[in-house]
């Protein structure tokens, strides 16, 4: 077997010093592919008799073997070297001053979210959070949607494993929760805007999984209709900069809000092209109602004594309407083109479009 032994010891030592991944595999083909040298050796063993077959056979095997480890261990080695010298011409000095003209965005939904605020924060409204996760109790049993209530399976709810007392947490599936926690901790007048994710199975073009909304809840003695209608009419208009707006109440059904409203914003579709404002067309954005006598029973406020009511938005819809954005999933897909395209420099202070803003509207509720 002196053959093999002088083929094992060349190939062995061509592995040594093959210094890329193309070269380890032309020495792989010429030793072990259909024509390799190996495989030539092994085809003559045919011509052997059997006892001398076997033996050759086994030496053989014993070469591909080492021949096959070797590369193996030569292909990690070239492997980690390619990796070193990716990784050393990659290096980044993070410590080093920051490069000006790549200058990073807010994105859209964190400008949104700011613009709302400080449209509300002008009316005297304050910023409430509540979890994600959230207790069935306050994301449905609390607002009058009881167990076999139909609005339960219309939210697409994602809910938790179920606990050794049978109970199930739930991603909240809007933001209404926050009205149930802030009426169950403070006690009235009320004005709060509580931004924030929400979750429903639900995915496409204009669904996404996660979500955000934005809720308002107003309580007071003396909050009626007209300010619900007065403090989102004015928030419309502030928040699209069109002065003149229309903006319609059409009934609707809420099981926490009685009466309920859905409000659409004008709009013209003239020419395949949307535009917000007088145009003969209309554009849902929000629902709303006054804060039904049952829910404030729920959160131990008299309804006699105490009204409100409440709102809740959908902020990647109002985003996409008011910024011209197509596609609902372009928010999560973190593409840097993206967001140089659509997202704000970080030196625009958002601020309410329109200097004055009608601080009477939701007067009734300070
Ligand atoms: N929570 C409702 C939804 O997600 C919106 C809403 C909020 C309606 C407050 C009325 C009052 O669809």
């Amino acid at each position: 077997m002196e053959d093999a032994d002088r083929l094992r010891d060349e190939v062995l030592g061509e592995i040594s010093r093959a210094e890329t991944p193309d070269a380890l595999e032309a020495i792989r083909v010429a030793a072990l592919g259909r024509r390799g040298r190996l495989t030539e050796l092994m085809r003559g063993l045919g011509a052997l008799a059997p006892e001398a077959r076997r033996e050759a056979g086994a030496a053989l095997n014993a070469v591909k073997d080492v021949i096959a480890a070797a590369l193996a261990e030569a292909g990690d080695r070239l492997g980690r070297a390619a990796r070193a010298a990716q990784l050393a011409g990659e290096r980044a000095d993070v410590t080093l001053p920051v490069q000006t003209g790549e200058t990073g965005r807010i994105h859209p939904i964190s400008q949104t979210v700011d613009e709302i605020v400080a449209i509300f924060g002008e009316m005297g409204f304050v910023v409430a959070e509540g979890p994600h996760i959230e207790e069935d109790f306050y994301n449905f049993t609390a607002l009058n949607i009881p167990p076999e209530h139909p609005a339960r399976q219309e939210h697409d709810t994602f809910y938790l494993p179920e606990r050794p007392d049978g109970s199930r947490l739930v991603l909240r599936t809007h933001t209404s929760p926050v009205q149930i926690r802030t009426m169950l901790a403070q006690t009235p007048p009320i004005r709060i805007i509580v931004p924030g994710r929400t979750f429903r199975a639900d995915h496409d073009a204009t669904h996404s999984p996660m979500f955000h909304q934005v809720e308002g809840l107003v309580i007071d003695r003396t909050t009626h209709m007209g300010h619900l209608k007065g403090c989102l009419i004015e928030f419309c208009r502030a928040f699209f900069d069109v002065e003149d707006l229309p903006v319609r109440f059409r009934p609707s059904y809420f099981p926490f809000t009685e009466p309920s409203a859905e409000v659409d914003i004008g709009c013209s579709r003239k020419g395949g092209e949307l535009k917000i404002g007088a145009g003969g067309d209309w554009l849902e954005i929000l629902g709303s109602g006054m804060v039904h006598p049952q829910v404030l029973r729920n959160c131990g406020i008299d309804p006699a004594e105490y009204q409100g009511f409440a709102f809740g938005m959908g902020i990647e819809r109002v985003a996409m309407l008011k910024y011209g954005i197509p596609d609902l999933r372009t928010f999560y897909d973190s593409d840097l083109r993206w967001l140089r395209y659509y997202g704000f420099l970080p030196l625009d202070i958002p601020s309410p479009v329109r200097g004055a803003l009608a601080g009477s509207m939701a007067g009734g509720a300070a």
